[in-house]
């Protein structure tokens, strides 16, 4: 017997800002993911002081402008899909394609138009689209003329968008997710909310406000999606790290205690439960503010209450080790979330600390905290590769990574989880949305484009590409 059920959705993930290119074509405004530089240092150049997002093309580069020209190629890229055998892929529908500027009254029909085609292509194959609603590119006009996500505002937005969408297309995509990563605010606000130090990304008070107004917002789009389709599965979706502590003292346990509750649990709490958890008015009392000092609508709670998420979507690359009682531990540079160096752990070319096993404890704490199924939408090895002369990349550093990860999972499914399936990150090469690189890349399929925009952008399959799709003929079975 197979150690994955028979229906195990394998597949792959991507994000429109980050492959599509074509900025400005098909009457697409500004997303927020236009206006960030290109470079490591791209989150330190928005949270300068007099950041305007403007695009300074004078002194940066901007390589999600062109993407992958993915909007040009996706009939192709696609079809390499198919190939390897994708029974889904999880794809972005760019906000600001539909609604250029974010608070029109009707969508811009040729953006609607573009995935139409994208969706059919899928259909094409029998690949299941699976979509995530908001992933990292709400419309900039959101950013600049209503200040991000801590105005409420910006639900009615939402809501109009996702409705466009659910029902453009519920006959079509079973399955959605609400917002990309919506935890990740709590150390990144800018991407998933619109705010830099510049509008307030300083202040806690508005990263929780900002929360509280996209879960009513995403709680909006799960209740139209089931009055559309009782059988559609719209979930969440979370940056999951494993979080452990640095050992047995009772102070670094208590600290992973709470870093789990403000990281990996509070959004997932209140979209799966559709309750603020026990310990909310805590986690607000630590930067001086209450949870009355929010400003909640009268229905906003019932809202929530009634309409919580059908499965939890995760993304997971790396664990986060805890100390608070030793300041001479050295920390772990590049981790998205900080945290020490954990001795047993090897990094990525990124310093992001790989953990297979922290996969299949994530699996069994979400599940055995939720009791609702689990989708692991991301996780991948960002490398540099390295292709010889024919352009073919010989990636037995990711075969690898996501061997262990795979086998990850079957102990997970093995342990009793209710998994869904597995759709590694950028299956395609695509930039990178930390860093802004080509040079990041993680896909199964090579795409000849380099951090200064140069290159025929020819795809290549990796030997990785080859090794998935045998992954994937024998659900699971030969790593
Ligand atoms: C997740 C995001 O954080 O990780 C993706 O949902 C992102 O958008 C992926 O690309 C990998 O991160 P990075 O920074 O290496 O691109």
């Amino acid at each position: 017997m197979s150690k994955f059920p028979k229906n195990f959705m394998w597949g792959g993930a991507t994000a429109a800002n980050q492959l599509e290119g074509a900025y400005q074509e098909g009457g697409k405004g500004l997303s927020i993911a236009d206006v960030l530089p290109g470079g490591p240092d791209r989150f330190k150049l928005v949270d300068e002081p007099d950041f305007d997002w403007t695009i300074d093309e004078k002194h940066h580069t901007y390589p999600n402008h062109k993407g992958i020209d993915h909007y040009h190629r996706f009939k192709e890229d696609i079809a390499l899909f198919a190939e390897m055998g994708f029974k889904c892929y999880r794809f972005s529908i760019a906000w600001s394609r539909i609604f250029p500027n974010g608070d029109e009254k009707t969508p811009n029909e040729a953006g609607l138009k573009f995935y139409d085609q994208v969706i059919a292509t899928c259909q094409k194959y029998d690949i299941e689209p699976v979509i995530t609603i908001s992933h990292y590119e709400m419309p900039l006009n959101l950013v600049k003329k209503y200040g991000g996500w801590k105005n409420r505002q910006l639900i009615t937005f939402y809501e109009r968008f996702a409705r466009t969408v659910l029902t453009r297309y519920y006959k079509q995509v079973k399955y959605w997710m609400t917002f990309n990563e919506i935890n990740s605010a709590l150390t990144f606000p800018v991407m998933g909310q619109g705010l830099v130090a510049s509008n307030g990304a300083n202040d806690k008070q508005n990263i929780y406000q900002a929360w509280h107004n996209q879960f009513v917002a995403g709680a909006k789009a799960v209740k139209i999606g089931h009055e559309l389709d009782p059988n559609l599965q719209v979930g969440c979706m979370l940056l999951y790290a494993t979080t452990y502590s640095y050992d047995s003292n009772p102070v670094n346990q208590m600290a992973t205690l709470e870093q789990n509750q403000a990281f990996n649990h509070f959004c997932g709490d209140v979209q799966v439960r559709g309750e603020y958890p026990a310990y909310t008015e805590k986690l607000m009392n630590k930067y001086g503010f209450s949870f009355s000092d929010l400003e909640i609508g009268d229905d906003d709670l019932a809202i929530l209450k009634t309409n919580p998420v059908d499965y939890i979507g995760f993304s997971y690359y790396m664990s986060s080790t805890v100390d608070v009682a030793d300041s001479s531990l050295e920390q772990a540079s590049g981790n998205l979330i900080g945290g020490v160096k954990n001795p047993f752990l090897k990094t990525s070319d990124w310093g992001w600390q790989v953990d297979p096993i922290g996969l299949r404890i994530a699996l069994n704490e979400l599940y055995n905290r939720y009791q609702k199924p689990v989708f692991v939408v991301e996780n991948g090895l960002g490398a540099v590769d390295k292709p010889d002369k024919n352009f073919h990349v010989q990636d037995d550093y990711r075969i690898d990574y996501l061997r262990e990860h795979i086998e990850a999972m079957a102990g997970a499914v093995a342990d009793g989880v209710d998994l869904m399936g597995y759709t590694p990150w950028g299956c395609i090469d695509l930039v990178s949305a930390s860093t802004g690189q080509m040079s990041k890349r993680y896909g199964f399929i090579y795409v000849d484009l380099d951090d200064q925009g140069n290159g025929t952008l020819n795809r290549y399959k990796k030997a990785s590409f080859d090794w998935y799709k045998e992954v994937i003929a024998s659900n699971g079975e030969n790593l």
